[in-house]
């Protein structure tokens, strides 16, 4: 394909050639540090219509690192203002010459709207609650690096049993997480147990009926778990708030001391954040030894640095960076 839009739809051989091709990235940007000329030439464009720190950020560095341009548009301060549709404002910034729309809307469904309508590659940044692909496969990613098999990046592995034996939970509000979407998808894709932790008013009950695993206590399924992904949660999405209350939340779902001491000794404490200290997690959790919170941050480079460079059509990267495109 030439977009990347959900984790839903791809199978685990095309989630393995990203995640290899992240690694390899890296690796050769020195730890997603280095400028080099894959892609110089080119130019990719964000589009956001919603508030972001990582992806945003990320997605513009993981294009510079590779040598290409970038063109930053928000909604805010725009002709967006004046009434231009979502549609025409991405087809005016594709006119001026871009070779990848990177595209986050509240609305789902968006960037496949614009995957019909533009002619160059779409990649979805966020779409309300549907997906978010790129933080499912840094999340991954860093799974992967921690907890994948020593030779995970050999192609001799079956992409499907990457991630056999491993537990690992996705706890908050998945009704409103487009996060908790991608990773279940992608995990599942890849062989790993999923359970889907959260409260009832905002786990739907649909995750049980397709047969995954559903907790609505953490201290349920703290002690067998490998990693624990905690999600945020969205009160900006929500109408009403019958339940949880931040301070119910916080109880029942906040990864703590006191639940640490009752985890694996291995344990890997993930969030895609923005983190909420004190709801979701603790400050103790969040800075100490098992959270990896930051090397995911920086594993969005090397993730949308192999999504741009693997829908720029090219395949070889040996070749190309001793041979980049002018
Ligand atoms: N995880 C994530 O999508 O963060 P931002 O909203 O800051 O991009």
């Amino acid at each position: 394909d030439r977009h990347l839009l959900d984790l839903e739809r791809l199978q685990a051989a095309e989630l393995f050639a990203i995640l290899s091709t992240a690694e390899q990235l890296k690796a050769l940007t020195d730890g997603c540090r280095r400028k080099i000329s894959l892609l110089s030439g080119k130019t990719c464009a964000n589009l956001f219509f919603e508030n972001s720190t990582r992806t945003r950020n990320s997605f513009s560095l993981a294009a510079k690192r590779l040598g290409a341009d970038t063109v930053e548009f928000s909604s805010a301060g725009s002709s967006v203002a004046k009434g231009e549709t979502f549609v025409d404002t991405a087809k005016t910034i594709e006119a001026m010459g871009v070779d990848w729309v990177v595209t986050r809307h509240q609305t789902p469904g968006t960037p496949h709207l614009l995957a019909r309508e533009l002619g160059c590659s779409v990649l979805n940044a966020g779409d309300g609650p549907h997906e978010h692909p790129t933080q499912g496969l840094l999340d991954i990613l860093t799974i992967l690096q921690h907890r994948g098999p020593r030779d995970w990046q050999s192609a001799s592995l079956d992409p499907s049993q990457l991630l056999a034996g491993m537990t690992v939970a996705m706890v908050g509000d998945i009704a409103h997480s487009r996060t908790a979407r991608s990773n279940i998808w992608g995990l599942k894709s890849l062989g790993a147990d999923v359970i889907i932790c959260g409260p009832p008013t905002l786990v739907s009950p649909r995750w049980e009926e397709i047969g995954f695993e559903v907790a609505h206590r953490l201290d349920d399924i703290v002690e067998r778990c490998d990693v624990l992904n905690l999600l945020r949660i969205q009160f900006e999405r929500q109408q009403t708030r019958p339940f949880p209350s931040v301070r119910e939340y916080a109880a029942l779902y906040a990864m703590n001391g006191d639940r640490m001491r009752r985890a694996k000794s291995d344990i890997l404490i993930m969030a895609p954040g923005p983190i909420n200290r004190g709801v979701e997690i603790t400050p103790e959790v969040a800075d100490g030894p098992h959270s990896v919170i930051l090397e995911q941050v920086t594993n969005g480079i090397a993730v949308r640095m192999a999504a741009l460079w693997l829908l720029s059509g090219a395949s070889d990267i040996a070749a190309s960076e001793s041979n980049p495109p002018r």
